[in-house]
C-alpha cells in the first residue's frame, strides 16, 4: 500500500522489502526528483550486495533521476554524500561530516549514513536510483555488532543535537534539494564544482587504508578525490592506484598508526 503525500514528489510506503528495489522495478513510471521513502523495510541492501539492517529512527529513503547517461561510477555516490552532509551540517549544530569514499558519511570517525546507487536504462534516459540510509533517531540500546566500523559504533543526528521536534519531512526535503542542486551539476558537466567541498570532507586523504580490489587486499594512503571523482591510493612502493570504480573496491579499513 502506497500513497503520495502533499509534497508530490514524496510517495510512503508503510513497509517495503527495500525502497531501492521497489524504485528499480518502476523507474519508467516515477519522475525526476520523486522519493520513495518507508517507515519499515524488511530486506534493505547495502553496498556490494550485503543487506542492510534498519532500526525504526533511521530514515531509509530511496531518490529517482534520470540522466543521459549512466553515472554508476562513483560520481553519484559522491553527489548523494554531499547532500547528506550538507542537510546534516544545517540541521544540527555538528562539526563537518566526512566524506569516506565514494558511499559513506562519518563523523568523529562513526558511521552516520550509507549510500547504495543503482541504475538502468529506460528508453531514451538512464534512470537512477539513490537510496540513502541515514541515522536520523534510531532508539539504539545498543547499536547493532554489524553497524560497526572500525570497532566504532554508528552515530545518528539526534546524538548531535538534531531537535526532537525535527519533522522527517524536513530532513527529506533538505536531502532532495542538496541531492537535486548536485544532480544538476553533473548533468550540465558542471559536477566539479562539488570537488572543493568533497575535498574538503575527504576523510581518507593521508590515511594508511586498505582496499579490496578483485579479491586482493591492497594498502596504501588515500591521496586524494581526483577530478574526475576517482580516488586515488599511494602505494608502498611509490607507485598509485587510481580507483574509479565503487563496484570493484571496498575501503576495508582506516589503519591508524
Ligand atoms: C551501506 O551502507 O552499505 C549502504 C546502505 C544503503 C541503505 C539504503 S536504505 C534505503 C535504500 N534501500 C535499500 O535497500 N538500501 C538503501
Amino acid at each position: 500500500m502506497h500513497s503520495k503525500s502533499q509534497d508530490t514528489w514524496l510517495i510512503e510506503l508503510d513497509s517495503c522489502a527495500s525502497t531501492n528495489s521497489w524504485a528499480m522495478e518502476r523507474l519508467p513510471e516515477l519522475a525526476h526528483g520523486d522519493c520513495v521513502w518507508t517507515r519499515e523495510q524488511q530486506a534493505g541492501r547495502g553496498q556490494n550486495g550485503r543487506s542492510w539492517h534498519s532500526d525504526p529512527g533511521v530514515l531509509t529513503a530511496s531518490f529517482v533521476c534520470h540522466l543521459d547517461q549512466d553515472q554508476l561510477g562513483p560520481l553519484m555516490s559522491l553527489c548523494a554524500g554531499l547532500a547528506i552532509a550538507h542537510c546534516s551540517e544545517d540541521l544540527c549544530p555538528v562539526e563537518q561530516v566526512h566524506i569516506k569514499w565514494p558511499n559513506d558519511c562519518f563523523v568523529r570517525g562513526r558511521k552516520l549514513a550509507g549510500v547504495l546507487c543503482e541504475g538502468r536504462q529506460c528508453g531514451p534516459h538512464f534512470g537512477m536510483v539513490i537510496g540513502i540510509g541515514l541515522n536520523v533517531a534510531p532508539e539504539w540500546s545498543e547499536a547493532p555488532a554489524g553497524s560497526h566500523f572500525n570497532g566504532r559504533p554508528p552515530i545518528s543526528l539526534r546524538e548531535l543535537g538534531l531537535e526532537p521536534a525535527t519533522a522527517l519531512s524536513t530532513v527529506l526535503r533538505s536531502l532532495r534539494s542538496y541531492l537535486l542542486q548536485a544532480i544538476a551539476l553533473l548533468r550540465d558537466q558542471r559536477w566539479q564544482a562539488l570537488l572543493p567541498g568533497l575535498r574538503q570532507r575527504d576523510c581518507l586523504l593521508g590515511q594508511h587504508i586498505q582496499v579490496e580490489q578483485r579479491q586482493r587486499r591492497i594498502t596504501g594512503i588515500g591521496a586524494g578525490i581526483q577530478d574526475d571523482g576517482s580516488l586515488l591510493i599511494r602505494l608502498p612502493d611509490g607507485g598509485s592506484l587510481n580507483c574509479s570504480s565503487s563496484f570493484s573496491l571496498t575501503v576495508m579499513d582506516v589503519v591508524h598508526d
